[in-house]
């Protein structure tokens, strides 16, 4: 069974999926843009469930409950600061992508929703970014799928969304 892979506009506070996946910090203790909107929505356990899981290292991935959120699982992992490309940065946003989706897979995660991870405030380059994500992606699911169905980007910008969408086709012929 192949593994859907799209992109969508929207608000992924309000994605009714599986599990989002959060762009945060290594305090995992929030902050502003997608992180800030998922606490907000998910409400103040969620604040005192990543307290319990300390902090994590840029690149790997956490899990919590999704409290009042529609989505069942949070997965939250901080992205890389985008420096100029020279301090390992797309490795560590391709990490990000691959422990997210593992750990998706490991919880039994059918359809997962991701944020744009580090393309805000941590300023990496948004079509680089893309290109990263969509790669990273099919890789994951092309060696085990576990029972992944879905795996979509949800871009909160139209830009966003055309950089996505524009990585997905180029990913797809290069496979094809
Ligand atoms: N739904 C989907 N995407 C959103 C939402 C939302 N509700 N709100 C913002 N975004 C998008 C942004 O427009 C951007 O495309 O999420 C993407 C990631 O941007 P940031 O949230 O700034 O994340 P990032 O660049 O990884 O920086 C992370 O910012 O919010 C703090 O605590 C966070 O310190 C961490 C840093």
């Amino acid at each position: 069974m192949r593994v859907r892979v799209e992109v969508i506009r929207g608000d992924i506070t309000k994605s009714r999926v599986d599990a989002i996946v959060n762009a945060a910090n290594p305090s995992l203790l929030g902050g502003g843009g997608v992180d800030g909107a998922i606490h907000r929505a998910a409400g103040p356990q969620l604040l005192a469930a990543c307290r319990q899981l300390g902090s994590c290292p840029r690149g790997e991935a956490r899990v919590t409950n999704g409290f009042n959120l529609p989505a069942h699982f949070i997965i939250h992992t901080p992205g890389p600061v985008w420096q100029g490309g020279i301090a390992d940065e797309s490795q560590v946003l391709a990490s990000s992508y691959r422990h997210s989706l593992l750990l998706a897979e490991r919880m039994g995660c059918r359809t997962v929703d991701f944020s744009s991870i580090s393309t805000g405030v941590y300023g990496f380059p948004l079509a680089r970014a893309a290109r990263i994500a969509t790669e990273t992606i099919n890789e994951v699911i092309a060696d085990d799928p576990g029972k992944l169905r879905r795996v979509r980007i949800v871009a909160f910008d139209g830009e966003t969304e055309n950089a996505y969408k524009q990585a997905l086709s180029a990913a797809y012929f290069n496979i094809a």
